[in-house]
Order: C-alpha cells, then sequence, then structure tokens
C-alpha cells in the first residue's frame, strides 16, 4: 500500500474547507476524513492550519506575482501554491526541498502547467520572509482577518483591536483538564513532562510541547481532557448544591458536561443539544469519563423537551460566532460572515430568555460565549439583565479584567486562554 504523500492530502483537505466558490467545510471536521499518522500527519496538518492562519497575505503576495488571474477551476493549484509559500515563511524544513516538493506536487495534482509557475513563485519567495513580503501591505491584510471583523474589534475594543488581531495568528497552547475524581492537579502535574499549572482554572495544566491524546497517561480512562483553561471557567463558576438539578444547555460535543460530572458526582445532570449526531458526541465523551447524564434532544429556545422540574443551576455555552477561538479554528474566520450576526445574537437572546424561568429562585445561570464580540456577550447581558429584574450579575472579576457592561470578557493571552466570554446571573429568590 503506498502511504499518501501529506501534502496533496492537506491541498485535498484544503479544497473542501476553502473551496474558493460556495461554502467550505469545517477544518476540524475534514480533517477526520484524512487519518494521517505521525510526521507526516503533523507535516499535513501543520500546512491546513497555517494556509487557514495566513490566507490573506499569502494570496495577496500570490496575486501580485501573476500576470493574469488564476481561473477559478484552478483552485488546487492556488492552494498548493499557499500552501508552499507557509511551508517557507513559517515553517524550519529546508527551502530546497519545499521548492523541490511542489512542481512534482502540481504534477500529481494533474495540473502540469502549473510546475513551472510553482518553481518561479517558490524560488523568488525563498529570497524573502513572511515580514518584508508583507510589510506594505493594509493591516487587515497583513493581519489576515476579514475586513468585517477588524473594523468590528476596532468599534468593541479600540485598545485591544491590534493585540486581537496579532493573537489570531499565534498557535494555540495545549491545555488539559485534570479529572479531580482521578487525581489532584499536582499529581497529573508529575506524571507529565512538561506540564504547568493554569493560573485561572483550578484543574487547568498546559503541556509543552503537546503530543497525541493517546500518549497521555490515562486519557483513555478519562484521567485528562482536552480543554482550554477559559472554557473551564463556566462550569468551574457554576454554583450548584452537591445533589442539586443541573441543565448543560448547549452540550455537544459534551466537554464542559464532563467537568461539570467531575465537579458534581452526584448531581441529577441532564445534558441537552440541538443536533442529534452531536449528542452522540457527548455520550461517548461521558463514555470516556465512565460517567454518563441524562441527554435530551432539543431546542434550548424552546421549553417542549422540558418535564417541569425547575433546574438549580444552568450552563449556557451558547452558540457563537467563535471569534475568541480563531487561532485555535482559524477557517472560522473565512467561513463566518458579519450577516450570520443578527441570527446569532437573537437566538441567543431567545434561549436565555428561555431557560431563565426553568431555573429556581436562589439558582443560577452561566452564560458562556468563545465569541470578543461585544453584542454576542456583554451586551447581551445587559440587555438581558434589563428585561429580566430578577437577575442580578454576580460574575467575579479579577483584578485587572477589562471592564465592561456585564460578566467577565476574556482576551486571548499567548501560552494562555483563549478569548471568551461568561456571565454568573444569580435568580432573586
Ligand atoms: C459552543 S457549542 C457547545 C460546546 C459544549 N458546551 C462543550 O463544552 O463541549 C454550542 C452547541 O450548541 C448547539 N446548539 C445550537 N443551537 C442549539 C439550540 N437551539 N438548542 C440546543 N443546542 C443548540 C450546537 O449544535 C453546539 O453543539
Amino acid at each position: 500500500m503506498t502511504t499518501p504523500d501529506p501534502r496533496l492530502s492537506a491541498v485535498r483537505a484544503l479544497n473542501r474547507v476553502l473551496p474558493g466558490k460556495g461554502d467550505g467545510e469545517s477544518l476540524r471536521e475534514v480533517l477526520r476524513d484524512f487519518p494521517l499518522q505521525g510526521a507526516d500527519g503533523g507535516l499535513m496538518r501543520d500546512i491546513c492550519f497555517g494556509v487557514c492562519r495566513y490566507l490573506r497575505p499569502l494570496n495577496h503576495w500570490l496575486n501580485q506575482q501573476l500576470s493574469k488571474p488564476l481561473k477559478p477551476n484552478a483552485q488546487p493549484v492556488r492552494l498548493a501554491l499557499l500552501a508552499g509559500l507557509y511551508e517557507l515563511w513559517f515553517s524550519d524544513r529546508p527551502p530546497h526541498a519545499v521548492v523541490n516538493a511542489y512542481p512534482a506536487l502540481c504534477r500529481k495534482l494533474k495540473a502540469p502547467w502549473a510546475a513551472g509557475l510553482s518553481n518561479a513563485v517558490l524560488r523568488k519567495a525563498t529570497a524573502l520572509t513572511f515580514a518584508d513580503a508583507s510589510q506594505d501591505f493594509p493591516a487587515t491584510v497583513r493581519h489576515s482577518l476579514p475586513d468585517w471583523l477588524y473594523k468590528r474589534w476596532q468599534q468593541d475594543w479600540p485598545e485591544h483591536a491590534d493585540h486581537l488581531a496579532a493573537d489570531n495568528l499565534s498557535a494555540p497552547p495545549f491545555t488539559l483538564r485534570v479529572n479531580r475524581q482521578q487525581h489532584s492537579r499536582q499529581q497529573a502535574i508529575a506524571t507529565l513532562d512538561g506540564a504547568r499549572p493554569g493560573n485561572l482554572a483550578p484543574y487547568s495544566l498546559y503541556l509543552s510541547p503537546p503530543r497525541p491524546v493517546a500518549q497521555l497517561p490515562g486519557f483513555d480512562n478519562g484521567a485528562l481532557s482536552v480543554q482550554d483553561e477559559a472554557a473551564q471557567l463556566p462550569a468551574e463558576l457554576l454554583q450548584a448544591p452537591p445533589t442539586g438539578r443541573i441543565l448543560d444547555a448547549c452540550a455537544a460535543p459534551g466537554g464542559k458536561t464532563g467537568q461539570l460530572r467531575e465537579k458534581y458526582p452526584d448531581a441529577e445532570l441532564v445534558a441537552l443539544e440541538l443536533e442529534a449526531n452531536r449528542l452522540a458526541r457527548v455520550r461517548d465523551n461521558l463514555h470516556r469519563l465512565g460517567t454518563t447524564a441524562t441527554l435530551l434532544q432539543g431546542d434550548a429556545s424552546q421549553t417542549d423537551w422540558w418535564d417541569g422540574t425547575p433546574f438549580d443551576a444552568i450552563l449556557l455555552d451558547a452558540p457563537c460566532s467563535a471569534t475568541g477561538i480563531l487561532r485555535r479554528q482559524p477557517d472560522v474566520k473565512w467561513h463566518r460572515k458579519a450577516s450570520d450576526l443578527p441570527a446569532l445574537v437573537d437566538l441567543q437572546a431567545r434561549m436565555l430568555d428561555a431557560l431563565w424561568p426553568l431555573l429556581t429562585p436562589g439558582g443560577m445561570l452561566v452564560y458562556a460565549t468563545c465569541s470578543v464580540l461585544r453584542e454576542e456577550n456583554d451586551r447581551q447581558v445587559s440587555a438581558f439583565l434589563q428585561r429580566q429584574p430578577q437577575a442580578r450579575d454576580v460574575t467575579p472579576r479579577p483584578q485587572g479584567a477589562t471592564m465592561v457592561e456585564a460578566g467577565w470578557q476574556l482576551f486571548a493571552q499567548p501560552d494562555g486562554p483563549d478569548g471568551f466570554y461568561l456571565a454568573c446571573l444569580r435568580k432573586d429568590g
């Protein structure tokens, strides 16, 4: 059996994610269809993430080199050229090996006409660094962001927009959650070379260099889970009685459901999710942790799935723009459109309004998003607080937190948490 060429696989995967015309698929989902292992898998994933991350400046520079534009049906060739540029400017692979790999790749793509072009473009790029090549590009192009998003960040966060933009180009850290039912964080750190504790979430740890989960001791038995540090905060801050009734309202793939189970092993935990196939992933994730919950398929903006018994605590990890995790899911910036936002903001508001009456007086609802857009976050929660006089914002805000109208906005930190928002809302009673 011949081993698949990792560069060819990368171009094929990218062609589904960034098809040139029409909607692309999610990079994470597409990568499931390319189970390359070891160094080949590493090279393929690095190219896919790198091209998505730096798409805009790579394309801009490439277009400047072309005497006539590439035809729309030459998208695989374009992606191959972008992959070559990414490798030359951002990897430590020897430039001659990179330059030599791409003419052959063009032939494998059944585009022998592009072999000479690839050779010429990549050879020219070897004489430059990315900083040289992009120094005169407009800021949005250099930051590799869609115009609408950079503009929105400048409006929402005039002091942080450039930090957010720079951060979207960095590689995310590898962050784990320790299963407190199995061991302490110190014990987990002692078994892992290169582990250090996170500062915000008590069971978080960072592992450098990252490694496949199969190599993590006890992973298959749920001793550790992959989860960003900021994403660990909502479940940590949610307060519920030990044997209370807890709703995880948008549960899939179940990262926070598992965490809630680790924190509240004796609670009655209900996990609600709209999509049946995603609900199956919650089941699988809980299975790995050796636990279960009541799994319901239903719409969190309605109450037709509810049995009438109130919840002591509700976690609403709402669908959102995902603009806080672009370094982790760089394809999202090309798939998300400004026109998606009104529907998301409306859905989040309807979920808050539908779930609030299900909360027992004195109970807590934690609203969370992995967004760094105010209309999904503090403005959303402020508007909710206006509509619900029984709701009080009791979110802890550590020293140095960015002041917002309600809740706690986190920005991504290098080697630290992702961009995230959460608000702890207590129901008077
Ligand atoms: C941000 S993700 C949740 C991540 C999850 N809490 C975790 O930690 O693994 C949002 C989830 O909400 C689901 N969703 C979207 N609309 C929904 C709705 N109307 N009702 C319930 N779930 C919904 C999506 O399918 C997605 O799985």
